[in-house]
């Protein structure tokens, strides 16, 4: 379970970006947040990351209270949540397999557990084929499927993907929304912040909306609606 308990969030003393949100997502639920530029997507994630650090209320993930969690602790928090960016963010002058090694190297695994790891997770990304190509060879789905691959690294209880098929036509779209789809039916609970309104209506799933750091609307089968 996620709870946000009456969270605000000030970046500047005199303008917040999120101002009293109160959320409860339960264990493998798949849920979209919409809203407009500046409404305060982002922050959630960032505070959902520990990337950013909360003004007032809470953040309890499955019990643990990261409101004012501890640097040191940061890495244990990150394990448990997978993370995708609308830009991908994955290296250049790095071939997939080596993208998804340095994410594991970083943590400690082992080049046997990396070598013996990887080709598993490429094949749920359906990537296998691709393991040896570098980011500018592959579609912008392919890159996008690579960046999923690296948020499963550690099999995070979460995943959070913030605009992730924003630089994404139709198909493409559709083809990384149906890979959330398959993650989330496989236990992983998915928050999904997009400003699509397509993808919202085709997953007929919960949608929260936010407007200018609030929660305005929160349906069980939402539908795009601004
Ligand atoms: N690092 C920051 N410093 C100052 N203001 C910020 C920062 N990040 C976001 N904001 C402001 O907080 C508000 C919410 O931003 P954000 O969470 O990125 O919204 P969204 O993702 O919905 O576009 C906006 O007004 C934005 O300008
Ligand atoms: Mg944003």
């Amino acid at each position: 379970m996620i709870k946000f308990r009456n969270v605000t969030k000030f970046y500047h003393p005199d303008t917040y970006a999120l101002k009293g949100v109160s959320l409860n997502i339960r264990p493998g639920e798949f849920l979209s947040i919409i809203g407009q530029s500046g409404s305060g997507k982002t922050t959630i994630v960032k505070l959902l990351t520990a990337e950013e650090r909360l003004t007032k209320g809470s953040v309890v993930i499955s019990g643990w209270d990261i409101s004012n969690i501890h640097f040191r602790e940061i890495p244990i928090l990150r394990r448990q949540i997978g993370v995708i960016f609308q830009d991908y963010k994955l290296l250049p002058q790095k071939t997939v397999f080596e993208n998804i090694a340095f994410a594991l190297e970083a943590c400690g695994a082992s080049g046997k557990k990396i070598k013996k790891i990887i080709p598993q997770i490429l094949k749920v990304v359906n990537l296998g084929h691709k393991a040896e190509k570098y980011p500018r060879q592959l579609s912008g789905g392919e890159q996008q499927r690579v960046g999923i691959a690296r948020a499963l690294i550690h099999r995070p209880k979460i995943l959070v993907a913030d605009e992730p098929t924003g630089n994404l036509d139709l198909t493409n779209t559709k083809e990384i929304v149906g890979l959330l789809e398959r993650i989330n039916e496989l236990g992983t609970t998915v928050l999904l912040v997009t400003h699509n309104r397509d993808v919202v209506n085709m997953l007929k799933k919960r949608v929260v909306v936010l407007d200018h750091g609030q929660v305005v609307s929160d349906q069980k089968v939402g539908r795009y609606v601004l």
